[in-house]
Order: C-alpha cells, then sequence, then structure tokens
C-alpha cells in the first residue's frame, strides 16, 4: 500500500477550496449542503423508499413496479424488477409530450466544422423508422446487436433503436482492432453488426466496414446475420449479398411510428466490455430502469441541467461515458446536446473553445487529458490560447476518467472557467453506470484533486484488506456498502467472475468493490482517488488491463515473456511501458528500436491503438521471485526511472535489474 501513502501525503497538501459562485447558487437544483445532506439523510432512514420516490417521479412507467430492490438472489441485486418501461421512450416520447419537439435535441459538428441540428421529433422519427428496419431483419427482444460506429447522430439512433425493440446493444470503440472486435462479437453472440463506411477523425478516414468484414472472417461469427451500414463517406467497401445492407436502404420504406417494447426494468440494456485485471475483457450488463435512473438524476444533480442549456460531454459513445451522458442521460433530460464527430487537435488546439464559443455550451465535460494536452498546446501557441475565445456561456465544467491533477484543475478553473464556473470532478466507473462521487456545483466546496463526497444514496466507504472501515486520513480500498440501482448486474455469460471480482469473499461478499484505492481527508471527509489496486492502467482515460497486453505481446512469435506495467505521464496519466524477453538474444541499438516499433503496430492489431505501448525494454531475463512470480512492483519503479529502494531479498536474479533500468 505504498502508493497509498504518497496520496495520503498529497491529499493533506492540498488545502485551497473553492466555493460554489453565488449566482449558480441562486438557481441550484441542490442548492446547499443542507440540502444535498437532506437527501443522503432520506437515503439511510429509508433507502429504499428513497429510490422509488426518485424512480416514480423521474421516470415514465408503463406499468408500476411493487418491489423495489430484490436482494434474494444477491449480489445479482434486482430493481424495480416487474416495472414496465422502455428507454427509447422515456427518451423520445416523453419529451414530444412535454413540449419539446420542436427542441433540438442534437447539435452534431462533423470534423469538417460542418454543423446539423435534429429535433426531439426528427429524432424520435429516425429511431422510430431505424427500430421497424431491425424488426424488418428478423431482430427482436432479447438479440444483441454489436455498433461499431463513428460519432454521430446515427451512432445514438441505432442504440435509442435497440432500445426501443428491446434488443441489447454492446457498443464497440471505433479504435479497437478487428481482433477485439470478432472476441466482443463472439462473446456477446451478436445476431447483428451496426457500422459505417468510414469514420473520420483529424480529417483522417479509418475504414470501418473493412474492419467488420475482417473481424467476421476471423472466424466464430455465423450467428450475424445483417451487416447495416451507415454512408458517411461514400468510400469504397463491399456489400455481401443477403447479409450486409445500407442504412438509408433500409429505413426509406420504415413508417416513423414504432410502438415500444414494454421490458422489465431488469432487461439488459447494453452490454460494454472493459478491462479488467485478468483475462480477456469483460462484458458489463446494465439495467433498463435502474441505469436510466441514474443517467437522468446525475444529469439533474451533478450537472444541475436546465431547459436553457447546451450540454457537451466529449466522450465517445463507445465508452461508458458516452453512453450515459450522450446517448441516455441528455435525452432523458430533455437537454439540448452537442456532439462531436472529431478531435480536440484538429484543424487545430482551439477546436474545443471554439465550438464552445460558436454553439453557446454552457455545461462543458471532458477527460482530465485532453485538458493537460490542450494546456501544453495553448502554452505553445497562444493563438489557440482559450482567452482568444468567447467562452461566456459556460456555466459549469465537468472531469471524467482519472484523478485530475491539482495544476490542470485550477488551469481549466480559471481559463476555461474563468473563476465563474464550478467544476465537478465526476469519480465513477464503467460498472457502475453514472457518477458515483463529485461535488455538486451548487452546494460542495471544491478542492481541486478531490471528488469529494458520495452523491446521495451511494454508500462510498474505504476499508482495509480484511473489510474493515479505516478512519478518515487513512488511505485503503474503496467499497460500496449498499446496493444502487445503476450499477453492474452481471458480466455477460460469466456470473463467478462477476462475483470474484466485484463481491468478493474477503470483504464479506456483500460489499461492491470498486478496484481503486482511496482517502478521506481528516477535516472534511472528502475522498481522493488514490489509484487502481488491480492490474489496470489508466491510459488517457481509457482502461487497460497489463494482463491483456501481455497476451497480446506473447502472441507474437518473436516474444518469449513480457510484463506490462505503467508509469506516469504529463499527458496521458498513465504510460504503457513494457518489459520483453525475445526468444532470441537481446537487442541493442537500432535493432532494438525496430522491433520495438515491429511489437508496437503488433500490438495495435492485436487490440487496437490505444494499447500500444509507449515505451518497450528488452531483457535477458524478468526480475523474478524463487517460485518464478515476476516482481512487477520492481519493474514499476525501473519504468518512473528511479532507485529501487524496496526489499529484493525474495528476487532470484538481482543482477537483471541493472540490465532493466536504461530506456532503449
Ligand atoms: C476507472 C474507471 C468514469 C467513466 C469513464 C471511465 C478511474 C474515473 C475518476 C476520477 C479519479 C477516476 C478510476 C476508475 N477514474 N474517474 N474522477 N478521479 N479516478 O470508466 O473506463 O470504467 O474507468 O477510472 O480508476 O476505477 P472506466
Amino acid at each position: 500500500m505504498s502508493d497509498l501513502n504518497t496520496a495520503q501525503a498529497e491529499a493533506k497538501a492540498e488545502s485551497r477550496v473553492f466555493y460554489p459562485p453565488a449566482a449558480f447558487v441562486a438557481n441550484a437544483a441542490i442548492p446547499s449542503m443542507d440540502a444535498y445532506n437532506a437527501l443522503c439523510k432520506e437515503a439511510e432512514q429509508d433507502y429504499e423508499g428513497f429510490w422509488a420516490r426518485l424512480a416514480r417521479e423521474n421516470l415514465h412507467w408503463h406499468k408500476d413496479f411493487s418491489t423495489t430492490l430484490d436482494e434474494s438472489t444477491a449480489p445479482m441485486y434486482k430493481w424495480f424488477e416487474d416495472g414496465l418501461l422502455n428507454v427509447s421512450y422515456n427518451c423520445l416520447d416523453v419529451n414530444l409530450q412535454n413540449g419539446n419537439a420542436d427542441k433540438v435535441a442534437v447539435i452534431f459538428e462533423a470534423d469538417s466544422g460542418e454543423v446539423s441540428k435534429v429535433t426531439y421529433k426528427d429524432l424520435h422519427a429516425k429511431v422510430c423508422q431505424f427500430a421497424n428496419g431491425l424488426k424488418s431483419l428478423g431482430i427482436s427482444k432479447g438479440d444483441r446487436v454489436v455498433i461499431y460506429m463513428p460519432m454521430s447522430v446515427e451512432g445514438i439512433v441505432a442504440m435509442q433503436a435497440c432500445a426501443r425493440i428491446g434488443a441489447t446493444h454492446s457498443v464497440v470503440f471505433g479504435g479497437f482492432s478487428a481482433k477485439s472486435l470478432q472476441e466482443r462479437i463472439v462473446d456477446v453472440g451478436a445476431v447483428a453488426v451496426i457500422t459505417a463506411d468510414e469514420q473520420v477523425r483529424g480529417g483522417k478516414h479509418l475504414p470501418l466496414k473493412s474492419i467488420v468484414d475482417e473481424a467476421l472472417n476471423l472466424g466464430d461469427c455465423e450467428k450475424v446475420k445483417s451487416v447495416v451500414i451507415y454512408k458517411r463517406t461514400g468510400g469504397n467497401i463491399n456489400l455481401a449479398d443477403g447479409r450486409d445492407v445500407w442504412m438509408h436502404d433500409l429505413v426509406a420504406t420504415q413508417s416513423a411510428v414504432c410502438e415500444p417494447e414494454w421490458v422489465s426494468a431488469e432487461h439488459p440494456l447494453f452490454i460494454l466490455y472493459t478491462s479488467g485485471s485478468t483475462g480477456k475483457p469483460k462484458g458489463v450488463q446494465h439495467s433498463s430502469g435502474g441505469y436510466l435512473l441514474w443517467a437522468i438524476l446525475t444529469m439533474k444533480w451533478t450537472f444541475d441541467i436546465k431547459p436553457s442549456d447546451v450540454f457537451w460531454c466529449t466522450a465517445d459513445i463507445g465508452w461508458v461515458t458516452g453512453h450515459t451522458y450522450i446517448t441516455y442521460g441528455p435525452l432523458a433530460a430533455g437537454a439540448t446536446e452537442i456532439v462531436f464527430e472529431g478531435v480536440p487537435t484538429f484543424p487545430n488546439a482551439g477546436r474545443f473553445w471554439s465550438m464552445i464559443e460558436k454553439h453557446k455550451a454552457t455545461i462543458f465535460y471532458t477527460a482530465p487529458t485532453a485538458i493537460r494536452s490542450l494546456i501544453k498546446a495553448a502554452d505553445g501557441d497562444a493563438s489557440i490560447h482559450p482567452d482568444k475565445f468567447d467562452l461566456s456561456s459556460l456555466r459549469l465544467l465537468g472531469s471524467v476518467g482519472e484523478p485530475i491533477n491539482p495544476e490542470a484543475w485550477m488551469w481549466y478553473y480559471n481559463n476555461i472557467g474563468r473563476g465563474n464556473c464550478p467544476v465537478v470532478d465526476t469519480f465513477w466507473q464503467t460498472e457502475t453506470g453514472g457518477h458515483m462521487m463529485t461535488p455538486l456545483p451548487g452546494a460542495t466546496p471544491m478542492v481541486p484533486g478531490s471528488c469529494t463526497l458520495p452523491l446521495p444514496g451511494i454508500m462510498s466507504a474505504i476499508v482495509d484488506e480484511t473489510g474493515y472501515d479505516l478512519p478518515n486520513g487513512q488511505g485503503g480500498i474503496l467499497v460500496v456498502k449498499r446496493p444502487w440501482p445503476s450499477m453492474i448486474r452481471t458480466i455477460w455469460g460469466d456470473p463467478d467472475r462477476f462475483k470474484k471480482s466485484y463481491f468478493p469473499e474477503e470483504f464479506g461478499g456483500n460489499v461492491y468493490l470498486a478496484g481503486d484505492g482511496a482517502i478521506r481527508n481528516k477535516d472534511t471527509g472528502y475522498f481522493t482517488i488514490t489509484g487502481r489496486i488491480d492490474d489496470v492502467l489508466n491510459v488517457s482515460g481509457h482502461r487497460m488491463g497489463t494482463m491483456e497486453i501481455e497476451s497480446a505481446l506473447v502472441a507474437n512469435p518473436l516474444v518469449a515473456e513480457a510484463a506490462v506495467v505503467g508509469k506516469p505521464d504529463d499527458t496521458t496519466g498513465e504510460a504503457i511501458c513494457a518489459f520483453v524477453v525475445l526468444k532470441r538474444t537481446r537487442p541493442t541499438g537500432d535493432e532494438a528500436k525496430q522491433i520495438a516499433t515491429e511489437l508496437r503496430n503488433w500490438v495495435a492489431k492485436e487490440i487496437g491503438p490505444i494499447a500500444k505501448p509507449k515505451e518497450i525494454r528488452f531483457g535477458d531475463n524478468l526480475p523474478k521471485t524463487r517460485s518464478g512470480k515476476i516482481m512487477r512492483r520492481l519493474l514499476r519503479v525501473l519504468a518512473k526511472g528511479e532507485e529501487i529502494t524496496q526489499d529484493i531479498s525474495t528476487l532470484e536474479n538481482p543482477a537483471i535489474l541493472e540490465q532493466l533500468k536504461q530506456a532503449q
């Protein structure tokens, strides 16, 4: 737990406090700590009553539920199970009834800068037509559909259309390789894949459809009967007879009326793959009712969403942030949102700021990695510095995906928020469905680098390795002590792994283990996340399992053994560092460089470019204990370029450390 203690010192060092601006407080949904505490108290006094009240007030139920929480199948908890609803109905039809028909739902800005707008009425019609199109292909409730699409209105339509007919979607991020895509198609048992001819980012075209073809040709994909293609660029593609169909052809003859499929609140809305500490990625399964409830509630509580807001979450729909805060939350809350196809650095690193100015964004939600790289860019080029743009429309800023270092927080607060906007540092995970800990913008005094306090109803705590509560000021393991509506339901096809990963026996089997370390401030009780306690890395806010990268490396015929660790990186948070033993003699100089490049490209092909190691070091061996276990903690020290001061008495081959010290 040495890392936890370092973080302890850092958490203590930060003493700046920033209060919610008075103008914000005046109209906030939760306008004081008293109001926050009242909600927490309500949850503590009558946990089920609290959630039942919120579920009835915030969602449209086709049939009301009679049981709020069913713990009989713990840790597979069930929420609102006999209630019937439809997620797309709640996101679209409800808005048509509420007078939002002509309100802009999505402002889409293409990579090229071209802008188009879609109203709630338009979006409803598109979703219904596409839902009917999917039905015409024989897709129905309970089927799984893989979505491999660029950031687009059509991507949202595809997800919402699945929800409308009760099909469970599994979105795969466009940056994953054919092999990763195939593994997910097979694991989830998809009957259809929805994709685009090409994706355009930073002026570059990526051939999504041909990657889908490659994935399906890798085998075991016989269940896939249809591939639907959204025409984004008109780039050349192959159309397989009887299997492939253009999205525009599929919807051309479809009615814009589609009765929603009323499903149980527990019906799986989606399965999203994420990296774990061991083995292949896990298919995180989410529900319909509990998930949507938290999506809409966190839009109200964390983002204080108002009818006049222009909300912009810069995530991709391939990650959970895009699911909850692009496809579902903003629409369920009746907001206008910006959807952006491109990258923050094209045509230049002022793109985000110019888009905020152009579309008068009021709420901006992005990742610390993006902030850090844009700080660097602004320092190097005054013409794209945020002070060159009119950002006065902004009233709230958010951060997500990884710890935000206090320097980046201050820059964001001062240069983007101009000292007038609260910053919500939202801690959560793919598994949690929505925010878990975050300041409330109209209530919580903010401390840079701290996600502050849990949302009402979320019972976060810090325990030691045996599950005992730790006092404030002592670093430990982050857990959640009670189930909550938007939590992961299971790992698709692997309930045992679900139990072992999240509700391990060591902790009594009844608390949710987040996989992160955390510490609470002695005086304020504020939480600071100290990083993963398992073999999971966070690179640019993307979660990567070290074992996954190691497996990819050893699959290369040149490689005998590989160990992957993270090392701190100024821009990406963590960077991937691989220690590799080849089957042949250890390469040096230019040859080492050349083989490292080869291996990097290999990993990009096996997993995706996001998993490419930043650094590869070759050794004759790896540091191991007498029983042959690789001592990763020593590799972490070497990767950082630090001297080893830890106990190495269990190390069998200390001489290897000298060799691995040098970056090649
Ligand atoms: C892991 C989850 C949050 C949704 C997108 C990423 C880290 C996330 C924060 C934060 C410190 C954070 C944790 C967590 N993380 N947000 N505000 N402060 N760390 O979801 O890919 O499932 O990753 O990201 O380590 O466990 P994910």
